[in-house]
Formats: C-alpha cells, sequence, structure tokens
C-alpha cells in the first residue's frame, strides 16, 4: 500500500482534492489516499492492475479544514475556567476566568485530559492561596496554560515551545485574550531558549510534554525551580506518573496533588509542601 501512495504522490497532477480508497482483493484492509489531484479513468484501471487492487474514489468538498476545525470546537469548562474558540466567544461572558483559544496547528484546546488537568491543578494552588510570581510553560502549544496562569494569578509567565507554529500561534492567542503584558513567548528547547535566563527561578513551571521529554528536562526543571516552587507534570500515562514519581523523589520532591482519569496523569509537586496545602482528592 505504502508503494501505492508513494505512486500516487509522484505521477497525479493537482487538480482537485480527491479521497481514493484502495482496498485489496485478499483482505478487508483499505487504504484512504488523499489527492490534490483528478484521476482519469484509465489510470484508475492501469493502477488497479498494476497494484492488484479495487479503487473507490469520491470527491472530498473543498474548504478550509484547519480553520473549520478551529471555529467548531465546542466551548469547555473547567471548573471555574471556560474555553472558547474565538468563533463561540461572542456568546460567552468574558471575564478573567474566561479564555478564548484559536487552535490552528498547535495543541490545547482544554479537551484533552493533559491540558485539563493542568488547568484544575494551577486552579488547586490558587484554592491554597498560592499565587506565584514567575511563571514557565514549557512546551505551550496555542498557549493555553500560559494565558490561564496569567489570568489567574496576574504574574509574568513565559511561554516556551520548540516548534514555531506553537510560537507563532500563542503570540496570537495572548493578544486574543489581553494578556501581552504578562506573558513572553519564545521558541526554546526545554529552559534551554536564547531569550531565557540559565539560572532563572521560577515560582511555577508547568509542562505538558509527554513523559521522555520530561524525563530529559527534569534535572533543569529542579534546578531552575526557586526552593518553595511548584512543578505541574502532564501528559502521562498512569504508569509513567509512577515512574515519575519515583524520580521526582529522588530529586526531593513531594506530590502535593495527583490528577489522573481515562489512564491519563499529571503530577503537582513541590520542593517544600507550604503549610497551608491541605491534600485534595478528586
Ligand atoms: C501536549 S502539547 C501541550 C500544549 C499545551 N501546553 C497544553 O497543555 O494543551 C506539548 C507541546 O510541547 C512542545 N514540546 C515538546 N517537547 C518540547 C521541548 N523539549 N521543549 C519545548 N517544547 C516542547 C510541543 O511542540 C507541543 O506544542
Amino acid at each position: 500500500m505504502s508503494r501505492l501512495e508513494k505512486f500516487f504522490e509522484l505521477n497525479i497532477p493537482v487538480i482537485e482534492y480527491q479521497e481514493v480508497i484502495a482496498c485489496t482483493n485478499k483482505s478487508l484492509f483499505n487504504q484512504k489516499i488523499f489527492l490534490k489531484r483528478a484521476l482519469d479513468p484509465i489510470m484508475i484501471c492501469l493502477i488497479e492492475e498494476c497494484f492488484k487492487v479495487k479503487i473507490l474514489i469520491t470527491k472530498v468538498q473543498r474548504k478550509n479544514w484547519l480553520r473549520a476545525s478551529n471555529v467548531q470546537f465546542s466551548p469547555v469548562k473547567i471548573n471555574k475556567f471556560i474555553i472558547t474558540s474565538s468563533f463561540f466567544a461572542n456568546s460567552v461572558k468574558q471575564d478573567k476566568y474566561s479564555l478564548t483559544i484559536d487552535a490552528s496547528l498547535a495543541f490545547g484546546t482544554g479537551h484533552h485530559y493533559s491540558t485539563k488537568f493542568c488547568l484544575e491543578l494551577i486552579q488547586e494552588l490558587k484554592k491554597m492561596q498560592i499565587n506565584p510570581l514567575t511563571i514557565i510553560d514549557v512546551g505551550c502549544g496555542t498557549g493555553i496554560l500560559a494565558i490561564a496562569v496569567a489570568k489567574l494569578f496576574g504574574s509574568r509567565v513565559i511561554a516556551v515551545d520548540n516548534d514555531i507554529h506553537s510560537v507563532e500561534l500563542t503570540k496570537r492567542n495572548i493578544i486574543v485574550n489581553k494578556v501581552m503584558r504578562h506573558v513572553k513567548v519564545y521558541r526554546s528547547s526545554g529552559l534551554t531558549g536564547n531569550h531565557l535566563k540559565s539560572r532563572a527561578k521560577y515560582d511555577l513551571i508547568v509542562a505538558n510534554i509527554l513523559f521522555n521529554p520530561i524525563k530529559s528536562l527534569m534535572r533543569s526543571f529542579i534546578q531552575n525551580l526557586s526552593n518553595s516552587g511548584f512543578l505541574i507534570l502532564s501528559g502521562l500515562t498512569i504508569k509513567q506518573a509512577r515512574q515519575l514519581k519515583e524520580i521526582s523523589k529522588q530529586f526531593g520532591l513531594k506530590v502535593l496533588v495527583e490528577r489522573k482519569e481515562a489512564n491519563w496523569a499529571s503530577l503537582l509537586l513541590t520542593k517544600t509542601v507550604p503549610k497551608r496545602a491541605i491534600k485534595l482528592s478528586y
């Protein structure tokens, strides 16, 4: 099948979008190949003959799929936060808990557990009357978490991502959410970016970036976390969270709150457990 895909890629001139489903005789396996090009009937016969497949073709409506996905995601409420795309923004009361997030090519609308847990955990900090002054969101995606902490704590926030589309989109989203004075956005892999101070100390580090990147960044997180600081790690399976708890223990971190559901897990860790921190269970 991948030979067939390659064949399409190399041989069909760009005309229009078509969905091609190629099924082999022997199995029920079928593969969808989206082409920007028209196939003429002779070409279809030749391909069927050469690749021993049956080809079905459907025209796909031409539309801006990125925009469509952007406007269509439904508003989501996460405790006090309500997150909408700009399409729905006018139908939602705008206050410090409302976020307008367009996703486009970046990750982070609040619909995924990994983001949702982070939004819950930062609200747990607020409930404990903890107000971090310096915050970094590592792997900002759409900027959703950076914008949320800026609105919630009114603090200075740095948002970084190693992906340029995410950096550009976060810049747009911080303007839409009117937090430009609070959030600075840079391209950076982990905490190594040119604009970041290597010895900076953060009161809160949020990293929703999956297990392996977190593991390799763990040492730098500890070094850049203030003594009374908090670390939120997300994008983990429950098993990976167990492993990270072990690693965190070796670094002297304590688990303050753990959030898990549908095999996703997130951790709120700290070097020093504050007196007013109560262990919250969901
Ligand atoms: C799962 S998304 C999280 C987006 C958003 N923060 C959220 O919570 O929905 C992970 C993001 O981390 C970025 N990323 C992954 N590894 C990174 C690294 N080592 N340094 C900076 N960004 C990273 C990816 O490009 C992606 O945008």
